[in-house]
């Protein structure tokens, strides 16, 4: 009797272990999408809810820099995505 609810115990560990496992997985492999995502593929995807997109010649390095820091606020995007929008529109 005493093994047999050590087993079910163990079952279910193992059980949540397996669901964690999978959660954890999954979380990762949507961050490895927006990871993957090009500058370019994030400039069209976020700049251009609000105005058109600007071309990358309209502005110099600097510009673009202080541009991408004023619109990371509106477009609420993360550091990373910013720098990468940023490093397409500084070619
Ligand atoms: C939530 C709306 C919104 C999003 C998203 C947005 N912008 Fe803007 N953008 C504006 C507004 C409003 C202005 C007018 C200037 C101001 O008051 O901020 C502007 C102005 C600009 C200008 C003119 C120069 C300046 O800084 O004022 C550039 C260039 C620009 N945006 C680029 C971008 C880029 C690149 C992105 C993507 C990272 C982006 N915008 C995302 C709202 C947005």
């Amino acid at each position: 009797m005493k093994n047999i609810q050590l087993q079910n115990i163990t079952l279910a560990i193992i059980i949540g272990l397996a669901g964690f496992a999978a959660l954890a997985a999954n979380g990762c492999a949507e961050s490895q999408k927006v990871k993957s995502k090009s500058g370019a593929q994030l400039w069209a995807e976020n700049c251009q809810r609000c105005h058109n997109t600007p071309s990358p010649s309209s502005f110099s390095h600097d510009q673009w820099t202080t541009i991408g820091m004023h619109m990371q606020t509106r477009a609420m995007i993360t550091d990373e995505e910013r720098d990468k929008i940023v490093a397409f529109l500084r070619q």
